[in-house]
């Protein structure tokens, strides 16, 4: 599945334009002050950019990031800006042909952003240890539209884990199918590639990210995926699929569901593309100087994460109250389909 995947990317797609569903297909909305940045990347890069979901979390100055599967670098070169001078992304990818594009734009935009941050190398996500990176030396990794290609989840997941920082997050995008996809559909090589094949079941993902350390993942946005191709949509029959970003926090007193301890937040409104309402997921819209009762899982999200200081933390574990009200296990996603041709 490797080579298939390396030969999909590396040679059979020249732009976003061959893709054949809206899976590797990003349509968020770019917040205002994301253009400009994106305007500054490279329209080459721009144009191989197979992505299902927008990977730049709040607050990353100064933070090292690293990204797996990077492809042709549009996420880590938005990043570079986001992360500034002082800060460090590194994009990992498997594919000769997609490192190579993003390497030979490498000065264009050190030129462009008037500093130099971003480093690519070639490996296995899977194998994140044999990479030679520091382990707990990361504050954010982000993937977009990447684990559903790996062949092994719970060693990509493990491995994330291990190069967290105490506090770090794993802030990614994929897809997802409403139940597990028959084995059949998994050793399609056009589904595979398409990032259908591969994809978990949500319940599954829940189960890798717990059994990896990530307790409690939280679901940012999702939005149904929507396969164009005739022959591709009969052989997929009901199963829907989704594109989700989550993220995943390596706190490790962190409860395997949202418990009750009568705690609160104030968002202090000190995040500067974000004064108003601070978005954690999509349950947490948190609004300026606002008290917000939380559950303690979330409690230690933002106490125990760089939004320490954008917060007051009202309360404390000494009392229990039971389960946090609305703290669900039904289907997490919307089933409003992404209109054709709305991206891409
Ligand atoms: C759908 S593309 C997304 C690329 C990039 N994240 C973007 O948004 O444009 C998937 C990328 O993941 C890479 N990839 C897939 N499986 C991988 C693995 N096991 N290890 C490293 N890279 C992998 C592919 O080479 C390809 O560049």
């Amino acid at each position: 599945m490797h080579d298939i995947v390396k030969d999909y990317y590396g040679k059979e797609l020249q732009s976003s334009l061959d893709l054949k569903t809206t899976a590797c297909c990003d349509p968020s909305a770019v917040p205002d002050y994301l253009k400009p940045l994106l305007a500054n990347i490279h329209p080459e890069v721009l144009s191989r950019y197979y992505g299902c979901g927008l990977v730049a979390p709040e607050k990353l100055k100064g933070c090292r990031v690293l990204d797996l599967g990077c492809g042709t670098g549009r996420d880590v070169y938005l990043l570079s800006q986001l992360v500034g001078p002082e800060g460090e992304v590194i994009g990992i990818d498997m594919t000769e042909e997609q490192l190579h594009l993003a390497e030979s734009y490498m000065d264009y935009h050190a030129e462009k952003f008037g500093y130099r941050n971003v480093s690519f190398v070639r490996g296995l996500i899977e194998r994140l240890d044999e990479i030679g990176l520091a382990l707990n030396s990361f504050d954010v990794i982000i993937s977009n539209c990447v684990i559903n290609l790996t062949l092994d989840k719970q060693a990509v997941l493990s491995g994330i884990m291990k190069l967290l920082k105490n506090g770090g997050e794993f802030y990614f995008s994929d897809v997802y199918a409403d139940r597990r996809v028959p084995h059949i559909l998994q050793h399609d090589p056009v589904l595979y590639g398409e990032c259908l094949g591969g994809a978990l079941y949500w319940n599954d993902f829940r189960r890798v990210a717990q059994k990896a350390g990530f307790m409690d993942p939280r679901l940012v946005s999702d939005h149904s995926i929507t396969v164009t191709d005739p022959v591709l949509k009969r052989k997929i029959g009901p199963i829907r699929f989704f594109s989700a970003t989550y993220r995943l926090f390596n706190i490790n007193e962190l409860e395997d569901a949202c418990e009750n301890h009568g705690q609160a937040v104030i968002f202090k409104g000190s995040i500067d593309t974000s004064p108003d309402i601070f978005v954690l997921d999509k349950h947490h819209s948190i609004e300026r100087n606002k008290i917000f009762p939380v559950c303690g899982n979330t409690y230690r999200m933002l106490r125990d994460s760089r939004f320490s200081e954008d917060f007051e933390f009202l309360g404390t574990f000494d009392n229990h109250f039971g389960i946090f009200e609305g703290c669900g296990s039904d289907l997490p996603f919307n089933d409003a389909s992404v209109k054709e041709n709305s991206c891409c």
